[in-house]
Protein backbone atom coordinates (compact mmCIF):
# COMPACT_ATOMS: atom_id res chain seq x y z
CA UNK A 1 0.00 0.00 0.00
CA UNK A 2 0.81 3.67 -0.88
CA UNK A 3 3.92 2.27 -3.01
CA UNK A 4 6.65 4.61 -3.58
CA UNK A 5 9.93 4.26 -5.66
CA UNK A 6 12.23 6.95 -5.84
CA UNK A 7 15.44 6.74 -8.41
CA UNK A 8 18.85 8.93 -7.27
CA UNK A 9 18.62 12.03 -5.66
CA UNK A 10 18.64 16.50 -6.33
CA UNK A 11 18.65 16.68 -10.30
CA UNK A 12 18.48 13.17 -11.45
CA UNK A 13 15.77 12.34 -9.03
CA UNK A 14 12.77 9.88 -10.43
CA UNK A 15 9.46 8.85 -8.89
CA UNK A 16 9.09 5.76 -10.62
CA UNK A 17 5.79 5.16 -8.29
CA UNK A 18 4.31 7.48 -6.59
CA UNK A 19 2.23 6.31 -3.49
CA UNK A 20 0.48 3.50 -5.53
CA UNK A 21 -1.81 1.62 -3.83
CA UNK A 22 -3.29 -1.72 -5.35
CA UNK A 23 -4.19 -5.40 -4.70
CA UNK A 24 -4.50 -8.27 -7.35
CA UNK A 25 -6.91 -10.28 -6.14
CA UNK A 26 -6.50 -14.19 -6.12
CA UNK A 27 -7.26 -16.08 -9.32
CA UNK A 28 -7.61 -12.95 -11.08
CA UNK A 29 -5.95 -11.77 -13.96
CA UNK A 30 -4.76 -8.28 -14.34
CA UNK A 31 -3.22 -6.32 -16.48
CA UNK A 32 -1.00 -3.12 -16.42
CA UNK A 33 -0.42 -0.69 -19.02
CA UNK A 34 0.48 2.77 -19.48
CA UNK A 35 3.17 5.16 -21.82
CA UNK A 36 7.07 4.44 -21.85
CA UNK A 37 8.40 5.72 -18.35
CA UNK A 38 4.97 5.29 -16.41
CA UNK A 39 6.43 3.12 -13.99
CA UNK A 40 4.50 -0.41 -14.68
CA UNK A 41 8.33 -2.60 -14.54
CA UNK A 42 9.10 -0.77 -11.49
CA UNK A 43 5.38 -1.43 -9.61
CA UNK A 44 6.06 -5.31 -11.12
CA UNK A 45 9.55 -5.89 -9.56
CA UNK A 46 8.74 -4.04 -6.45
CA UNK A 47 5.67 -6.02 -5.87
CA UNK A 48 7.95 -9.48 -7.00
CA UNK A 49 10.49 -8.57 -4.44
CA UNK A 50 12.99 -8.31 -6.64
CA UNK A 51 13.17 -4.66 -6.17
CA UNK A 52 12.97 -2.74 -2.53
CA UNK A 53 10.60 0.62 -2.32
CA UNK A 54 11.54 3.10 -1.35
CA UNK A 55 8.40 3.43 0.66
CA UNK A 56 4.97 1.66 1.97
CA UNK A 57 4.77 -2.20 1.51
CA UNK A 58 3.80 -4.74 -0.10
CA UNK A 59 2.03 -8.13 1.20
CA UNK A 60 1.48 -11.27 -0.56
CA UNK A 61 -1.01 -13.28 1.48
CA UNK A 62 -0.49 -12.62 4.65
CA UNK A 63 3.14 -12.40 4.30
CA UNK A 64 4.46 -8.23 4.30
CA UNK A 65 7.22 -8.68 1.85
CA UNK A 66 8.84 -4.91 2.69
CA UNK A 67 11.04 -5.06 5.89
CA UNK A 68 11.70 -9.36 5.22
CA UNK A 69 15.55 -9.67 5.55
CA UNK A 70 17.18 -10.80 2.31
CA UNK A 71 17.13 -14.51 3.33
CA UNK A 72 13.46 -14.69 4.05
CA UNK A 73 12.55 -12.54 1.03
CA UNK A 74 14.27 -14.90 -0.94
CA UNK A 75 12.76 -18.14 0.49
CA UNK A 76 9.62 -16.61 -0.11
CA UNK A 77 10.44 -15.27 -3.89
CA UNK A 78 10.61 -18.81 -4.99
CA UNK A 79 7.89 -20.57 -3.06
CA UNK A 80 5.23 -17.86 -3.76
CA UNK A 81 6.80 -15.74 -6.64
CA UNK A 82 6.74 -16.76 -10.20
CA UNK A 83 8.24 -14.26 -12.92
CA UNK A 84 8.29 -14.16 -16.33
CA UNK A 85 10.46 -12.27 -18.41
CA UNK A 86 9.94 -10.54 -22.02
CA UNK A 87 13.22 -12.29 -23.19
CA UNK A 88 12.34 -15.71 -22.03
CA UNK A 89 15.53 -16.10 -19.36
CA UNK A 90 16.12 -19.98 -20.23
CA UNK A 91 18.99 -22.04 -19.89
CA UNK A 92 20.42 -22.54 -22.89
CA UNK A 93 22.74 -25.94 -22.29
CA UNK A 94 19.24 -27.59 -20.55
CA UNK A 95 16.12 -29.15 -21.72
CA UNK A 96 12.83 -27.52 -21.95
CA UNK A 97 11.75 -30.17 -19.27
CA UNK A 98 14.90 -29.33 -16.83
CA UNK A 99 14.51 -25.26 -17.36
CA UNK A 100 10.87 -25.88 -15.67
CA UNK A 101 12.19 -27.74 -12.73
CA UNK A 102 15.20 -25.86 -12.57
CA UNK A 103 14.33 -23.77 -9.64
CA UNK A 104 12.71 -26.58 -7.38
CA UNK A 105 16.03 -28.19 -8.30
CA UNK A 106 17.87 -25.69 -6.86
CA UNK A 107 15.57 -25.61 -4.54
CA UNK A 108 16.08 -29.23 -3.42
CA UNK A 109 11.72 -29.73 -3.68
CA UNK A 110 10.77 -32.56 -5.56
CA UNK A 111 8.11 -31.05 -7.99
CA UNK A 112 4.41 -32.31 -7.60
CA UNK A 113 4.51 -35.27 -10.51
CA UNK A 114 0.68 -35.13 -11.47
CA UNK A 115 0.77 -30.73 -10.94
CA UNK A 116 4.04 -31.14 -13.79
CA UNK A 117 2.15 -33.37 -16.20
CA UNK A 118 -1.30 -30.84 -16.11
CA UNK A 119 1.18 -27.92 -16.62
CA UNK A 120 3.37 -29.46 -19.15
CA UNK A 121 -0.38 -30.53 -20.85
CA UNK A 122 -1.85 -27.07 -20.51
CA UNK A 123 0.98 -25.70 -22.18
CA UNK A 124 1.33 -27.83 -24.82
CA UNK A 125 4.62 -29.13 -24.78
CA UNK A 126 4.22 -32.92 -24.11
CA UNK A 127 6.74 -33.70 -27.21
CA UNK A 128 9.30 -30.70 -27.04
CA UNK A 129 10.23 -31.81 -22.72
CA UNK A 130 13.33 -33.19 -24.16
CA UNK A 131 13.98 -30.25 -27.13
CA UNK A 132 17.01 -27.36 -25.75
CA UNK A 133 15.56 -23.48 -26.09
CA UNK A 134 17.53 -23.22 -29.62
CA UNK A 135 15.07 -26.13 -30.88
CA UNK A 136 11.94 -24.61 -30.00
CA UNK A 137 9.99 -21.26 -31.12
CA UNK A 138 9.57 -18.12 -29.66
CA UNK A 139 6.65 -19.05 -28.60
CA UNK A 140 7.72 -22.30 -27.52
CA UNK A 141 10.27 -20.75 -25.15
CA UNK A 142 8.26 -18.55 -24.13
CA UNK A 143 5.55 -21.45 -23.26
CA UNK A 144 8.40 -23.17 -21.03
CA UNK A 145 9.17 -20.12 -19.46
CA UNK A 146 5.38 -19.92 -17.94
CA UNK A 147 5.67 -23.49 -17.19
CA UNK A 148 8.66 -23.18 -15.12
CA UNK A 149 6.94 -19.81 -13.48
CA UNK A 150 3.66 -21.95 -12.92
CA UNK A 151 5.26 -25.43 -11.63
CA UNK A 152 6.40 -24.56 -8.13
CA UNK A 153 2.01 -23.44 -7.60
CA UNK A 154 3.56 -20.04 -6.59
CA UNK A 155 0.50 -17.59 -5.24
CA UNK A 156 1.16 -15.23 -7.90
CA UNK A 157 2.76 -15.02 -11.13
CA UNK A 158 4.21 -11.50 -13.13
CA UNK A 159 4.93 -11.33 -16.52
CA UNK A 160 6.75 -8.17 -17.76
CA UNK A 161 5.60 -8.10 -21.27
CA UNK A 162 5.90 -11.60 -21.95
CA UNK A 163 4.43 -11.61 -25.38
CA UNK A 164 6.62 -8.70 -26.22
CA UNK A 165 9.29 -10.72 -28.47
CA UNK A 166 6.07 -12.84 -30.07
CA UNK A 167 4.46 -12.47 -33.21
CA UNK A 168 0.91 -12.48 -32.88
CA UNK A 169 0.24 -16.59 -33.15
CA UNK A 170 2.84 -17.21 -30.82
CA UNK A 171 1.88 -14.10 -28.37
CA UNK A 172 -1.64 -15.10 -28.85
CA UNK A 173 -0.95 -18.92 -27.65
CA UNK A 174 0.88 -17.80 -24.71
CA UNK A 175 -2.31 -15.52 -23.48
CA UNK A 176 -4.15 -17.94 -23.84
CA UNK A 177 -2.40 -19.90 -21.81
CA UNK A 178 -1.82 -17.49 -19.38
CA UNK A 179 -5.61 -17.18 -18.86
CA UNK A 180 -6.45 -20.86 -18.73
CA UNK A 181 -3.93 -20.65 -15.37
CA UNK A 182 -6.59 -18.42 -13.87
CA UNK A 183 -9.76 -19.46 -15.07
CA UNK A 184 -8.63 -24.04 -14.72
CA UNK A 185 -5.68 -23.86 -12.00
CA UNK A 186 -7.00 -20.36 -9.88
CA UNK A 187 -3.42 -18.99 -10.67
CA UNK A 188 -3.22 -15.24 -10.20
CA UNK A 189 -1.70 -13.38 -12.62
CA UNK A 190 -0.52 -9.80 -13.33
CA UNK A 191 0.91 -9.05 -16.48
CA UNK A 192 2.25 -5.69 -18.02
CA UNK A 193 1.87 -5.13 -21.90
CA UNK A 194 1.68 -2.51 -24.47
CA UNK A 195 -0.91 -4.67 -26.82
CA UNK A 196 -4.49 -3.89 -26.42
CA UNK A 197 -5.56 -7.28 -28.01
CA UNK A 198 -3.26 -9.05 -24.90
CA UNK A 199 -4.86 -6.67 -22.49
CA UNK A 200 -8.12 -7.91 -23.64
CA UNK A 201 -7.14 -11.66 -22.16
CA UNK A 202 -7.10 -10.20 -18.53
CA UNK A 203 -10.01 -9.81 -16.20
CA UNK A 204 -9.25 -6.01 -15.20
CA UNK A 205 -6.76 -3.33 -16.84
CA UNK A 206 -4.90 -1.13 -14.46
CA UNK A 207 -3.62 2.08 -16.54
CA UNK A 208 -0.60 3.62 -14.99
CA UNK A 209 0.74 7.44 -15.51
CA UNK A 210 3.45 9.39 -13.86
CA UNK A 211 4.20 6.57 -11.64
CA UNK A 212 0.47 6.72 -10.45
CA UNK A 213 -2.50 4.27 -11.27
CA UNK A 214 -5.08 6.93 -13.49
CA UNK A 215 -7.85 4.40 -14.21
CA UNK A 216 -8.90 0.74 -13.79
CA UNK A 217 -11.29 -1.50 -16.55
CA UNK A 218 -13.31 -3.99 -15.52
CA UNK A 219 -13.57 -7.11 -18.37
CA UNK A 220 -11.68 -4.95 -20.79
CA UNK A 221 -12.23 -5.49 -24.93
CA UNK A 222 -9.59 -4.68 -27.16
CA UNK A 223 -11.56 -1.70 -29.13
CA UNK A 224 -12.45 -0.86 -25.50
CA UNK A 225 -8.86 -0.19 -24.10
CA UNK A 226 -7.37 1.20 -27.34
CA UNK A 227 -10.41 3.79 -26.98
CA UNK A 228 -8.83 4.63 -23.60
CA UNK A 229 -5.24 4.85 -24.70
CA UNK A 230 -6.71 7.33 -26.94
CA UNK A 231 -7.90 9.77 -23.99
CA UNK A 232 -4.47 9.27 -22.35
CA UNK A 233 -2.40 10.28 -25.49
CA UNK A 234 -5.00 13.10 -25.93
CA UNK A 235 -5.01 14.74 -22.40
CA UNK A 236 -0.88 14.11 -22.02
CA UNK A 237 -0.92 16.18 -25.33
CA UNK A 238 -3.06 19.05 -23.51
CA UNK A 239 -1.19 19.23 -20.36
N1 LIG B 1 17.61 1.91 -12.16
C1 LIG B 1 17.05 3.11 -12.43
N2 LIG B 1 17.68 4.26 -12.13
C2 LIG B 1 17.11 5.45 -12.37
N3 LIG B 1 15.89 5.62 -12.93
C3 LIG B 1 15.22 4.51 -13.27
C4 LIG B 1 15.75 3.20 -13.04
N4 LIG B 1 14.84 2.29 -13.47
C5 LIG B 1 13.81 2.99 -13.95
N5 LIG B 1 14.01 4.32 -13.82
C6 LIG B 1 13.08 5.40 -14.21
O1 LIG B 1 11.85 5.17 -13.55
C7 LIG B 1 10.76 5.44 -14.43
C8 LIG B 1 9.86 4.23 -14.57
O2 LIG B 1 10.57 3.19 -15.24
P1 LIG B 1 9.91 1.77 -15.58
O3 LIG B 1 10.98 0.89 -16.10
O4 LIG B 1 9.15 1.28 -14.42
O5 LIG B 1 8.89 2.17 -16.76
P2 LIG B 1 7.95 1.25 -17.65
O6 LIG B 1 6.57 1.76 -17.47
O7 LIG B 1 8.19 -0.18 -17.37
O8 LIG B 1 8.40 1.62 -19.14
P3 LIG B 1 8.54 0.69 -20.46
O9 LIG B 1 7.17 0.61 -21.03
O10 LIG B 1 9.44 1.50 -21.34
O11 LIG B 1 9.11 -0.63 -20.07
C9 LIG B 1 11.37 5.91 -15.75
O12 LIG B 1 11.35 7.32 -15.76
C10 LIG B 1 12.78 5.39 -15.68
O13 LIG B 1 13.65 6.22 -16.40
MG1 LIG C 1 9.02 -1.78 -18.50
Amino acid sequence: MGLSKVYGAGDTRVVALDEVSVSFARGEFTAIMGPSGSGKSTLMHCAAGLDSASGGSVHIGDTELTGLADKALTRLRRDKIGFIFQSFNLLPTLTALENITLPMDIAGRKPDKAWLDTVVDTVGLRDRLGHKPTELSGGQQQRVACARALASRPEIIFADEPTGNLDSRAGAEVLAFLRRSVREMGQTVVMVTHDPVAASYADRVLFLADGRVVDEMREPTSDAVLERMKQFDAAGRRS
